[in-house]
């Protein structure tokens, strides 16, 4: 059976003596319970370490405690213990401890959970199907470093090999990085918080649609937020972006490569125009680049720091491609940004865990990441050619969707009389899971009215049945 914890005494000596004394702990004792400080049912320190913590001649603290037990103040418990009795625990009137408030905060941000129910046809979700994902292999790195090269200690930038391994592959795809530039992060979700900490101005331009969680993450952390329009159908419409550029914001957040929501690419002459719109108005660019090394052919897109260099931020992550789990991601900074970067990774994490960041340099090393990504993109190419058929076939006149050609969604447009939020409670009810999007929208730049569908997630069968069943719930809202 484990013991009470026992409570720390304060015995101050008497006036002037040097050595605390048993009428002193006795006084103390009677003080602390009278006041409501030690209420029945504490259990004193034991004899041994009361001597110990005072510098106590030996029998002092027995003696104290032997007249408070006669005192009826406290009982000795054979093998418990000494404990404050009930009789003495009535504080007096008024000097009860008040009771602190209820911390105000801020309603929920989010209300549920990210990895799809066991069993859901998930046709929202941008995880890739776990079924395709390395955790073999990467079990084996895990073993090896924990043998050979288990880290010891951290710092706030990240594992150094891992810092080196990302700066090489980012340099075989034409991007000028160096080691130093790297700081490593719990997902790239952690690299868009360290980067909106750390921004002065308090102004972020962003897609709308966009990735949910980074426009939350960024109204959570005090930024105003200015929608650029995308249209994934007709592309980027640039005079509106200028419109909102001209404003000045601090910063532009942007996904250029197969876009969360809406599966959209830019072109490479809109690459160049939000580049020239962002330099004519001093507004810094977050490159977001979680998709393009999801593209058929081991192809690279280019992206916003490959063509507008050094200055601006880029944003990448090993979490969906390699196991969510690891939750490793990056920022590629330029040199003058790195210090104050890592300082707010520091200040809310202090570091991250190395044993992990180990394990994907590991992987890495072993030329295991590049050959994982071959096989993962045909699967999804797969994956993908089998998603368009059925949508070919099954959905009903009016519904239309993007064609991405690589990524882990497209976008489904459905005509305007289909209430979303319904056709979502209805698809749950049947078990499969959409998100309506309207959190994925900025302010009231919203042009599309659809919703994105996932083809890396679920398996060629279960995807059709998915589809199949929200082409009904369609055709049912549209007749
Ligand atoms: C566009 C985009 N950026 C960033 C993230 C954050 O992902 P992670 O922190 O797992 O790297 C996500 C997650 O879905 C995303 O879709």
């Amino acid at each position: 059976m484990s013991r009470t914890p026992y409570l720390g005494l304060h015995v101050p000596p008497r006036d002037g003596a040097r050595r605390v004394t048993a009428a002193d702990i006795v006084a103390s004792v009677q003080r602390e319970v009278g006041a409501g400080a030690l209420p029945a049912g504490s259990r004193l320190p034991p004899v041994r370490a009361l001597e110990r913590q005072l510098g106590l001649s030996k029998n002092t603290a027995q003696a104290a405690y032997d007249e408070l037990v006669a005192r009826g103040v406290v009982e000795a418990r054979p093998r418990e213990g000494v404990f404050v009795l009930a009789a003495h625990t009535l504080a007096p009137a008024g000097a009860s401890i008040a009771t602190a408030p209820l911390l105000a905060v801020v309603p929920p941000p989010l209300a549920r959970m990210d990895a799809p129910a066991p069993g859901a046809l998930a046709l929202s979700t941008v995880f890739v199907d776990p079924d395709l994902l390395p955790a073999d292999r990467l079990a084996d790195c895990a073993r090896a470093v924990l043998r050979d090269r288990m880290p010891t200690f951290y710092d706030p930038q990240g594992f150094p090999p891992l810092r080196a391994a990302i700066a090489r592959r980012l340099r075989d795809r034409g991007l000028d990085v160096e080691p130093d530039e790297v700081i490593v992060t719990t997902g790239s979700q952690q690299s868009l918080d360290i980067v909106a900490r750390a921004m002065s101005a308090r102004v972020i331009a962003l897609e709308s649609p966009v990735y949910s969680y980074a426009k939350l993450l960024f109204q959570t952390l005090g930024h105003e937020l200015v929608g650029l329009p995308l249209d994934p159908f007709r592309g980027l419409d640039l005079a509106a972006w200028e419109r909102a550029l001209a404003a000045r914001p601090g910063l532009a957040y942007l996904i250029p490569s197969f876009q969360n929501p809406t599966g959209y690419s830019y072109t490479s002459a809109e690459l160049r125009g939000v580049l020239a719109l962002c330099a004519k108005y001093g507004v810094a660019i977050l490159e977001d680049d979680w998709g393009s090394d999801m593209l058929s052919d081991g192809e690279h897109r280019p992206g916003l720091r490959m063509l507008g260099g050094k200055n601006v931020l880029y944003v990448n992550s090993f979490t969906k491609k390699l196991l969510p789990s690891l939750r490793i991601g990056f920022v590629v900074a330029p040199p003058a940004l790195v210090p104050t970067l890592v300082g707010m990774k520091r200040l809310s994490t202090l570091g991250n865990a190395w044993l992990t960041e180990a394990i994907v340099a590991e992987f890495l090393d072993r030329g295991y990441y590049d050959t994982h990504l071959a096989q993962l993109q045909r699967a999804l190419d797969e994956r993908y050619t089998a998603c368009l058929a059925a949508l070919d076939e099954l959905m009903p006149d009016g519904v239309t969707w993007t064609r991405p050609g690589g990524g882990p969604t497209l976008w489904l447009e459905v005509p305007e009389r289909v209430n979303l939020g319904a056709l979502e409670a209805h698809l749950a009810r049947r078990g499969v899971t959409i998100s309506n999007g309207s959190v994925a929208f900025v302010g009231d730049a919203r042009r599309l009215h659809g919703f994105r569908v996932a083809y890396a997630f679920l398996g060629l069968e279960p995807m059709r049945v998915a589809l199949t069943i929200v082409a009904d719930a369609i055709r049912g809202a549209l007749a």
